[in-house]
């Protein structure tokens, strides 16, 4: 029987993110001697070992796998013997791996919190409604779904890493730096995500569409003072002169980290999250949305189905492609302010990235590679025990310090600027 090995990671997904992730690892082989790519379309697995293999020392080995099927994933899981899988799926099969994951006995990892594929399942949709009310803030997606398997992971003895990306993932391990190096205190916490990057499209988006549509027009909410506030979508909008990017609208957004960060962050009075916008990509979304074109419901054309987001993901340049003619930097990061030792303290924590490094380098642009390395930062911290636990875990409840010496070491080097320009 195959022996489980430590260093022996099984990836889930094989689109734009898992393609840097996996570049990643096979540069880091003492750490990942040997990975698994299984995917829904198994070609794309084997185009991308067929490409990394001359280059690493990492065993890369290839499967099929539908993961909206824990039995499947638990199958393969048995077989491989993964210390740990890293989902880099879509967010909809979240629940079925971790299912595989506690039946076949393998560590989880992902990037992105759990939101499911059918919005109009009314099992599902009576418990969102009551979530909608009770806590105020009507996003698709919550942590409560993955949250719920905490005592699973226990009893199993296991570890399930959530959201382990950039926005969520690097934002939170920033907090807990900031947190650990800079505060005694935080009182706010603005996230601002700005790709100052141009595809010369007139409208695509930097990853997977269905994902990153519905994320963009769901109004927006903050946390404040020990509640939710929600907005129209896109009504609070502010400026800002990003460092090495320039000036740029940005707008409030509802950001699955903030739900987890106003738990582990004892004392916040304030979180909000901002991303950079065009008008043109906010014209776009606009008339697709007014002409249905983002519903999630599906409709009958011409005696078929076809869900109409799906449809669109299908006529707009594939994430991945947008790689090579990308220019520009992206500069994620977050603005906290609040006391130390006494005084008042505001810093501002961030990275930035650019995309045709990125492209030269792992043949991307820079918002799968800010996703992918810190994806695979993750999984490096759980297969060396930098971090250890039982049960389900976001990133910023461990020590932020190996996760920051990573970033550097791994491509995405940071900066801590005192006093910078705040955001009203
Ligand atoms: N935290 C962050 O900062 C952050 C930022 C960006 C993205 N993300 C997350 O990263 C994840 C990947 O995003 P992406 O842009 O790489 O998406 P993508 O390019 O669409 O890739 C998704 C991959 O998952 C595969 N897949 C989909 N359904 C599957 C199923 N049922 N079984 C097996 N494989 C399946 C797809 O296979 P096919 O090739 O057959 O379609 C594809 O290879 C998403 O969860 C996204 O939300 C996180």
């Amino acid at each position: 029987m195959n022996k489980k090995n430590p260093k022996r990671l099984l990836i889930i997904g094989c689109g734009g993110v898992a393609s840097v992730a996996i570049h990643k690892c096979c540069q880091n082989s003492d750490v990942f001697e040997e990975i698994m790519i299984a995917s829904r379309t198994k070609s794309k697995c084997d185009a991308l070992a067929a490409k990394l293999a001359p280059m690493t020392k990492t065993v890369i080995t290839t499967a099929q796998v539908n993961a909206d099927h824990a039995e499947e994933v638990a199958e393969l899981i048995a077989s491989y013997r993964p210390a740990a899988v890293l989902n880099l799926a879509l967010p909809y099969q979240d629940l079925a791996i971790m299912d595989a994951c506690l039946e076949a006995g393998a560590h989880y990892i992902d990037t992105a919190n759990y939101e499911p594929e059918d919005t109009d399942d009314p099992q599902w949709r009576e418990i969102y409604e009551e979530r909608c009310k009770r806590l105020g803030f009507s996003a698709y997606f919550d942590y409560s779904w993955q949250w719920d398997y905490r005592e699973s992971f226990e009893n199993a003895g296991l570890m399930a890493l959530l959201g382990t990306g950039f926005d969520p993932g690097v934002t939170s391990v920033f907090t807990a730096y900031a947190q650990k190096h800079y505060f005694d205190e935080i009182h706010t916490i603005d996230i601002l995500d700005c790709n100052g990057g141009d595809h010369g499209y007139p409208f695509a988006t930097n990853f997977n569409p269905e994902i990153n549509l519905r994320e963009v027009s769901a109004p927006g909410s903050y946390w404040e003072n020990g509640a939710w506030v929600e907005v129209p979508p896109m009504s609070i909008k502010r400026e800002y002169d990003f460092p090495e990017v320039g000036r740029k609208d940005m707008y409030l957004l509802h950001h699955e980290e903030i739900e987890s960060l106003a738990k582990n962050i004892p004392g916040v009075q304030r979180i909000r999250f901002f991303m950079t916008f065009g008008q043109s990509y906010l014209t776009h979304m606009k008339c697709l949305e007014n002409v249905g074109m983002l519903s999630t419901s599906p409709i009958e054309f011409q005696g078929q189905q076809i869900v109409p987001i799906q449809f669109l993901k299908a006529l707009l340049p594939d994430p991945a492609s947008l790689g090579p003619r990308t220019v520009g930097k992206t500069n994620i990061g977050c603005i906290y302010t609040g006391i130390k030792d006494g005084k008042e303290r505001t810093i501002y924590i961030y990275n930035v990235c650019d995309h045709q490094e990125c492209y030269r380098e792992v043949e991307s642009q820079a918002i799968s590679y800010t996703t992918g390395v810190p994806a695979m930062i993750g999984a490096m911290m759980v297969l060396t025990g930098a971090w250890q636990g039982e049960g389900v875990f976001n990133v910023e409840e461990f020590d932020p310090d190996p996760y920051m010496d990573a970033l550097n070491q791994w491509g995405l080097p940071w900066v801590v600027c005192e006093n910078p320009q705040t955001v009203e």
